[in-house]
């Protein structure tokens, strides 16, 4: 939505209202406060702080051992800072799953003491009647079916999901679903982009894809992905936009060998008397 001037805030009626237009949603994962300043200075629309933090932030190989204090310490460290895309914050495995009270009470945590403005949530029909109360309290759900990585062990890997009609038709089903509950915008992950293509022809909120193809009505990818920071990570859907692991690596190195050979701190670093 590159029509929206820098410091314009990005709202839910303006993410609904692209979706009319046929105006392409941009979004990003964010973890702290060093790049939301960044991102805060772009056009994306939309930030979100994923419990991919598990990986990228904390050294986990996945997202289930992320906890809502995570989600709250970084959550926090980006709303400090950003004003202008709008906020997503993921809700972490089992934080919404065991009854609407717990979902609500910690969807309620996140905008109160997070500072997100919108909640996400992954799986379709079995989570709609916590995903109506969230919305009912007044605060929007993001959508996220396909893979659904905090539900990794059940299927068996990080893979395309919804091959077959049948798997494809749970998808729609439960696209339908959410939508019904009131999500304001649908991740979808991972699936086949003539599937891709069919749920966001058929739902009236935005559908954000990765790893969905082209036809989605917006775009996320994970940050630290977009910026090359591990030169061995090439899933197929990933476009990388910068090498940022091979240029830090050799801004270090360069640091290393100053420091070394006496070469820094130079005369023009140093105090005089
Ligand atoms: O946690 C995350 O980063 C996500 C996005 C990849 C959609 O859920």
């Amino acid at each position: 939505m590159s029509k929206y001037t820098q410091r314009e805030a990005v709202t839910i009626s303006q993410i609904l209202a692209a979706k009319q237009s046929g105006q392409k949603l941009s979004a990003v994962t964010c973890y702290d406060s060093a790049f939301a300043r960044l991102i805060d200075h772009t056009s994306v629309d939309i930030v979100l702080v994923g419990d991919s933090l598990g990986n990228v932030m904390l050294g986990h190989d996945g997202t289930v051992a992320v906890t809502m204090n995570d989600m709250l310490h970084h959550t926090a460290a980006v709303a400090r800072v950003l004003k202008r895309p709008f906020l997503c914050a993921d809700m972490p495995f089992l934080s919404y799953q065991v009854s609407t009270e717990q979902a609500l009470t910690n969807a309620a945590r996140l905008i109160q003491d997070g500072g997100a403005q919108g909640v996400k949530v992954e799986g379709g029909h079995p989570i709609c009647s916590q995903v109506k109360a969230i919305v009912q309290a007044g605060i929007p759900v993001m959508g996220h079916l396909g893979l659904t990585p905090q539900s990794v062990h059940a299927m068996g890997g990080y893979r395309v999901q919804g091959r077959g009609s049948d798997a494809a038709q749970q998808i729609l089903d439960d696209a339908h679903a959410l939508q019904d509950a009131g999500i304001f915008a649908l991740v979808l992950e991972m699936v086949p982009e003539r599937l891709a293509e069919r749920i966001t022809a058929s739902l009236h909120v935005p559908t954000i894809g990765i790893g969905a193809g082209a036809k989605c009505d917006g775009q996320i990818l994970v940050l630290h992905d977009i910026l090359g920071f591990d030169s061995g990570f090439s899933p197929k859907f990933l476009k990388k936009y910068a090498n940022l692991g091979d240029t830090v690596q050799q801004a270090l190195d360069a640091y290393d060998r100053d420091v070394k050979d006496g070469v820094y701190p130079g005369p023009e670093h140093s105090f005089k008397e």
